[in-house]
């Protein structure tokens, strides 16, 4: 058979809620599939840990092997899927099939935020390719856009919720009022936060999210562990409140953006404009704003887990691997290429949003604006609430260094006035 209609053979290591959600739409939009990749796709090994496991889709048990040298030393394969998650085996086995030429479609976020460099020249070494578009904002089409349709643009900031399970919290605890632990019941009870949550509400999947988007909008692969993180574990319904009087709402945000020769990459709960784009972000949805030196601000939406959004995202670089199979690959490589120019948080610029709880007696806010006076950092605004013998004061500032607000925060907590400084959260304007 002519090589360019012969089936292709894939071999999908891991079949759980995303493994099972690609059988099931290789079965149900074989016909679309073949019509976009121009060839028809076949399934050729299923690797799994268990025979039996629930899976939110009914699989082909014939297909399926718990032998890995079964499904990873099989001539015929032209093309891996890896959605087993973790970092082992599925490193160990990504390397290996490019090690042989073959190219690679993973939704493993922490393999990728960790380990792309050493896939990229993996793959850069044998020809093979390595796509990994469920890696990010899971259904929501985001690396290719970003590397192909901005190919001709420079990226000069990206900026997103890259965390179903938080925004969900963030959002209810806006919407429905209650603290961040009873939003985060009601986000299991629905099954949109795990049973351990502690990656999503650590901030930990975004950084790893937003180390794989730095590799693409600025060539700056870092690892995961580079990215400032800070989770929402400490925000409060006061601060929500306050907030909103404010005209902000409050959302865990992934920001990087090129600044003073570097990138800066941090991810933290974030105070933004109500009517910024992102602030309307409901639910577990996911949602990016990317801005472009050229094309100006662009947004994409759309849910960032689930076995069917993930599962579209996988078959597309499938269909995207097989247009170009036997063409010589685009390298990669360069993604990783540039690790060194990260800014260090502490000379990052943001404004900020804080809370001082303090004595309610003359002279006490000459003592505050005394210590943010010594620190360089001017306030844009200060409102004071009062509460019994002691009063709370609600402060934004304008834009100040990480270095520089830490050294008035210190200041503060030394004074006699001060009681408690509840919450600090950054303020982004959104450009
Ligand atoms: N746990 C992630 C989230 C989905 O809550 O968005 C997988 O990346």
């Amino acid at each position: 058979m002519n090589d360019s209609v012969r089936e292709v053979n894939i071999g999908l290591l891991g079949c759980g809620t995303i493994g099972s959600g690609v059988f099931h739409l290789l079965r149900k939009n074989a016909a679309e599939l073949t019509e976009a990749a121009g060839r028809p796709l076949s399934l050729a090994h299923i690797l799994v840990k268990e025979l039996e496991e629930p899976r939110p889709f009914l699989v082909d048990r014939t297909r399926m092997t718990t032998n890995a040298r079964e499904a990873l030393n099989d001539p015929e394969i032209d093309l891996y899927i890896e959605v087993m998650g973790g970092l082992e085996p599925a490193r160990s086995y990504a390397l290996e099939v490019l090690g042989r030429g073959k190219s690679l479609v993973t939704s493993n976020k922490e393999l990728v935020a960790h380990h792309g460099r050493e896939l990229m020249e993996a793959a850069a070494a044998t020809g093979a390719t390595v796509r990994f578009e469920a890696a990010v904002g899971g259904g929501v089409p985001l690396i290719r856009p970003m590397e192909e349709s901005l190919g001709g643009d420079v990226i000069q900031k990206v900026m997103g919720i890259v965390n179903g399970t938080t925004n969900y919290v963030l959002w209810r605890m806006s919407s429905e009022g209650g603290t961040y632990s009873e939003a985060l019941t009601e986000a299991k009870k629905l099954g949109y936060a795990e049973a351990d949550p502690t990656a999503d509400v650590s901030g930990n999947d975004a950084a790893s999210k937003l180390a794989i988007l730095c590799s693409i909008a600025f060539k700056a692969g870092y690892t995961s562990e580079q990215v400032y993180r800070e989770g929402i574990q400490k925000v409060r319904p006061e601060d929500i409140e306050n907030a909103r009087e404010l005209g902000y709402a409050v959302k865990l945000l992934a920001v990087a953006g090129r600044a003073d020769g570097g990138v800066y990459a941090r991810v933290h709960p974030t105070m933004i404009p109500l009517e910024h784009p992102l602030a309307s972000i409901s639910g577990n949805f996911n949602s990016i704003f990317v801005i472009g030196e050229s094309v100006g601000d662009l947004m994409f939406y759309g849910q960032g887990a689930g076995s069917l959004p993930t599962a579209t995202a996988i078959l597309g670089d499938v269909v995207n691997v097989v247009r170009n199979l036997g063409r010589p690959p685009v390298s990669k490589r360069s993604y990783w290429s540039r690790p060194g120019e990260l800014i260090p948080m502490d000379d990052v610029k943001t404004r900020f949003y804080t809370v001082l709880k303090v004595v309610d007696r003359p002279g006490v806010l000459a003592q505050i604006a005394g210590i943010f006076g010594e620190n360089e950092v001017s306030l844009e605004s200060v409102v004071q609430k009062g509460i019994g013998d002691s009063a709370q004061i609600v402060l934004i500032t304008h834009e100040v260094s990480e270095k520089n607000f830490r050294a008035a925060r210190e200041g503060l907590q030394r004074l006699e006035v001060v009681q408690e400084i509840p919450s600090v959260i950054r303020v982004e304007e959104g450009a």
